[in-house]
C-alpha cells in the first residue's frame, strides 16, 4: 500500500520522533512517504468554488502537489501537534485544500497521531479526535488509529520507551 504521512509539527521534535517510530514499523511491502506540510507553499482556500470538488486547486503552489498525493495514497497518517486545542495551522491548510478534489478522496484507510503538551485525558484530543471522527464520517474514511502522546519538550516522546513501543507496533494494522 502506499502510505502517506502528514508531519503537522514545524520543529524537529515529538511529532518527528513519533513518525520515524511509526515508519520504522511499517515493513517493507508498502510504501511510505512523509511530508512536512511546513515545507509546502499552501495558500489558504479562499472557498471559490472553480474547484467543484473535483477540479483541483486555481493556486499557483504546492495545493495541487499534496492533494494528489492524498488522493494517490492508500492510508493517510496525520501527525500533529496539538495547538490551542486544535491540530496546526499547516495541517489545517493542506485539509482544507481536499475540498477541491474531495469526490476522489473517499474509502482511505486513515491514521491519527497527535501530540499535546497537556495530559492526554484532556478536552483537545478529544476534540482533535471529534474533528477526524466528522472528516472521516463525511469521506467515509476508514479511521484506523487514534494515538495521543504528553510530550513537551523536544526528546519529550523519545524518552518514552512505552510510546515507542506503541508506535512502532501501529504498523502491523496494515499488513
Ligand atoms: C503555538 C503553540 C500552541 C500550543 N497549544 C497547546 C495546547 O493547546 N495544548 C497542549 O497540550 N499543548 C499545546 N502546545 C504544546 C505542544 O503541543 C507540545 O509542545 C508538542 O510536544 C509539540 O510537538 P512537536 O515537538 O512535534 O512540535 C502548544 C505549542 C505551541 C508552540
Amino acid at each position: 500500500m502506499k502510505i502517506l504521512v502528514l508531519n503537522g509539527s514545524p520543529r524537529k521534535g515529538n511529532t518527528l520522533t513519533a513518525i520515524n517510530a511509526f515508519a520504522k514499523g511499517v515493513s517493507d511491502n508498502h510504501e511510505l512517504e512523509v511530508v512536512d506540510t511546513y515545507k509546502l507553499k499552501v495558500a489558504p482556500c479562499t472557498g471559490c468554488g472553480a474547484c467543484q470538488c473535483y477540479k483541483g486547486c486555481v493556486a499557483k503552489d504546492d495545493s495541487n502537489m499534496i492533494v494528489d498525493k492524498i488522493v494517490e495514497a492508500d492510508v493517510v497518517v496525520f501527525a500533529t501537534p496539538v495547538y490551542w486545542w486544535g491540530i496546526t495551522a499547516q495541517m489545517k491548510l493542506v485539509i482544507d485544500k481536499c475540498y477541491c478534489k474531495g469526490a476522489y478522496l473517499k474509502n482511505k484507510k486513515v491514521g491519527i497521531i497527535v501530540v499535546g503538551g497537556a495530559n492526554t485525558n484532556d478536552k483537545q484530543y478529544e476534540l482533535i479526535k471529534g474533528q477526524f471522527d466528522c472528516i472521516s464520517g463525511y469521506l467515509s474514511w476508514d479511521l484506523l488509529f487514534y494515538n495521543a502522546y504528553s510530550a513537551t519538550k523536544t526528546d519529550d516522546l523519545a524518552n518514552c520507551q512505552s510510546a515507542i513501543k506503541e508506535l512502532e507496533s501501529l504498523g502491523a494494522i496494515l499488513d
